[in-house]
């Protein structure tokens, strides 16, 4: 068992009770685990010391939602929607095919890129969905690569239709053969509850099914237009509803009421030009928030936390603090983990050192690359 000891913290951010954010801070680290924290002055000794020089540190980040696995990429349907197109649901068939006729050997080449990526972000908790494959070989697949990245897999056989199918039976195949294949590789399931994917009563059994074949629900909901789907989320208990893009107020109150947590994702605005939705008014009605990436060709191809941090202050009414606590803490109740997303006595070792004397940098200097040291735990993800 070897010790690391971080000296001369000049801000740690680690969401403990009595201080949630402290200056001339130190840390032990042992066995994987946050094993002491406290003044500088007062650090015990370990086998090694890290000399932090007055920066700031962090949680890793926990990136709650993301589509790593594909191949391709939709360059073109970017540069329509900055030029005034709309997004539709559609697009993903074209990831669809670019991801079927890869191989697994490219695609774990694509998706182990990508995930260095988040990681040299600061990222070091990672979900990742399925769902460019939509039937049942490449689904499967692509839940045996991500589960080689992470233990927070999610299935997405209900991104959309595939071309040649009805809804019914396609339905009938997510629920049936090709849940029984890539539940074992799952933790989670998800659906896309949309006007051009799956409406409410599609999305319902296909969450139902996923639970009694022992996954956890998650949904896609209320990204393109108002719907049914944050409702759907708070009636069967699900963790967690992401966009959150169209709320009504009755929406707020259910999220409120049953502790889904709202998954914000501002890349998609970005790139979809949709209307950011508004952070302060959820968590005036005591919504829990998290922010996640939606790293996916087609509407949030983005890696970067501090990016989505940056924008859900700027443009989702969030303080910098209420924001970092909504990529850490906020993506660990997303996933419905309590040793990710804070750095208090027994969490796992995941942190970030950054380049900057305060949290508040990851904002105010946006686009700005701040990561100076990330450490995590052997036993952490495989990032
Ligand atoms: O989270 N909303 C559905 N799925 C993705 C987008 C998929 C795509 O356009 O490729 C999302 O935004
Ligand atoms: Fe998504």
């Amino acid at each position: 068992m070897t010790s690391v000891a971080i000296a001369n913290i000049g801000e740690l951010v680690g969401w403990a009770d009595d201080r949630p954010v402290r200056h001339g801070a130190g840390l032990v680290l042992s066995d994987g685990v946050v094993a002491w924290v406290g003044d500088t002055a007062d650090l015990p000794a370990a086998d090694e010391v890290v000399d932090a020089e007055g920066r700031a540190v962090i949680p890793g980040f926990v990136d709650s939602h993301t589509h790593l696995v594909f191949a391709g990429d939709r360059a073109q349907e970017f540069t329509a929607r900055m030029a005034g197109e709309r997004y539709a649901a559609g697009g993903i068939r074209t990831t669809v095919a670019a991801t079927r006729a890869a191989g697994e050997e490219e695609l774990t080449r694509l998706a182990t890129g990508r995930l260095a990526e988040l990681r040299s972000q600061g990222t070091t908790t990672v979900e990742i969905k399925s769902g460019y494959g939509l039937d049942t070989d490449t689904e499967e697949l692509l839940l045996r690569v991500a589960s080689r990245l992470t233990p927070e897999t999610t299935f997405l056989g209900a991104h959309v239709v595939p071309e040649g199918w009805t809804a019914d039976a396609y339905v009938d195949l997510v629920t049936g053969e090709m849940l029984e294949r890539c539940a074992p590789h799952a933790r989670w399931i998800d659906v896309f509850c949309e006007t051009g994917a799956f409406d409410a009563d599609a999305a319902r059994t296909v969450l139902t099914a996923g639970i009694a074949a022992g996954l956890q629900p998650r949904i896609h909901a209320n990204q393109l237009g108002h719907g049914p789907g944050v409702q759907l989320a708070c009636e069967l208990g699900a963790a967690a509803a992401d966009h959150c893009t169209y709320l009504s107020d009755a929406d707020v109150a259910a999220l409120a009421d049953s502790g889904v947590v709202a998954g914000l994702l501002p890349g998609v605005e970005f790139s979809t030009r949709h209307p950011y939705p508004d952070g302060r008014r959820l968590l005036a009605a005591g919504v829990r928030i998290a922010i996640a990436t939606d790293c996916n060709p087609g509407t949030s191809y983005t890696s970067s936390m501090p990016f989505c941090i940056a924008l859900a202050v700027r443009e989702m009414g969030l303080t910098p603090t209420e924001a970092l606590h909504a990529a850490t803490a906020g993506g660990a109740a997303s996933l419905r983990r309590t040793d990710v997303g804070h750095l208090g006595i027994g969490a796992r070792a995941d942190l970030v050192i950054l380049d900057a004397p305060s949290h508040v940098h990851l904002a105010y200097r946006p686009g700005v690359p701040l990561v100076h040291r990330v450490i995590t735990t052997p036993h952490s993800d495989k990032l």
